[in-house]
């Protein structure tokens, strides 16, 4: 499952592989700026993540005196930039008509938060609604490792394939007609027009693929079940769909995140759309 690569690339990824670069392949804010971030947000944290949203270009998750504010936002814009700048150059026909969302700093130790556990990271999960509706189209996420010293840990029960076709009827998450009523197709539509409308945004996929996430959350017996161990190095960089590999993270401090949403016409094999439509058996 995990691929050490020095290019992405796209069949692996829809593979459900989990790319790693054993060094960030984009540049990485300067050592100083990189020691702010880790350091210096911390007193003007009011959300677990700080997100740069390069649509809407705002910042969220600080309340900070605005020379403080400027300069994650900075950070967190530049460094979405050469991420997307990257990945654009690398996987051209993947990319095509993306959707670039979040940037965000992660600057706490995700071993033992206590958050509740639909928002926990340390469980294992698909990643669903998170980041708003999708309608299908697949998350692609970036990750690199910011902390000098140790390493961020993460675990894995499989592919959402073979996790559905395991546990799909347990979770009540089976295959059938994901088209939206007429209602539901307007909804969206208006809500399109809006940088933020996503977040609001709903659909019957969407609804499907939250009812799986939030069952895996749920499930004591399928979290206790046997998982894969993965260890990121500092400063190592790794990309997966995130709606088409199961992961938690339970353990580091200090990751850059860059979010994409990536339509579903660009996927060549088939993927959870396409399985809880019942389109591919
Ligand atoms: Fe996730």
């Amino acid at each position: 499952m995990l691929q050490l690569v020095e290019k992405p690339s796209q069949e692996a990824l829809e593979r459900g592989a989990i790319l790693q670069f054993s060094r960030c392949p984009v540049e990485l804010p300067s050592a100083e700026d990189q020691q702010f971030l880790r350091e210096g947000l911390g007193p003007f944290l009011r959300r677990k993540n700080v997100s740069w949203y390069p649509l809407a270009e705002k910042l969220t998750g600080l309340q900070a005196p605005a020379s403080v504010a400027a300069r994650a936002g900075r950070l967190l814009r530049e460094h979405s930039l050469r991420v997307r700048e990257f990945l654009v150059s690398a996987i051209p026909e993947f990319t095509r008509g993306w959707e670039p969302g979040t940037c965000s700093f992660r600057p706490l130790e995700e071993k033992g938060r206590g958050l509740s556990s639909h928002a926990s990271n340390e469980l294992v999960h698909v990643d669903a609604g998170a980041y708003g509706a999708t309608h299908g189209d697949r998350i692609l996420r970036f990750f690199v490792n910011l902390n000098p010293s140790r390493d961020r840990i993460w675990i894995s029960k499989g592919s959402f394939e073979e996790l559905w076709r395991r546990h799909g009827a347990s979770a009540g998450v089976v295959s059938g007609g994901l088209e939206p009523t007429p209602f539901g197709r307007a909804y969206s539509a208006v809500l399109r027009v809006f940088p933020m409308g996503r977040v609001i945004d709903t659909s019957p996929y969407d609804r499907r693929m939250r009812r799986f996430h939030n069952w895996m959350k749920d499930t004591p017996a399928f979290q206790e079940g046997p998982s894969q161990r993965f260890a990121f190095p500092p400063y190592s960089a790794w990309m997966v769909l995130t709606d088409g590999v199961s992961h938690a993270c339970i353990e580091g401090q200090h990751a850059l995140v860059d979010t994409f949403i990536v339509p579903l016409k660009n996927c060549k094999l088939p993927a959870p759309y396409h399985l809880l439509a019942g389109l591919r058996a």
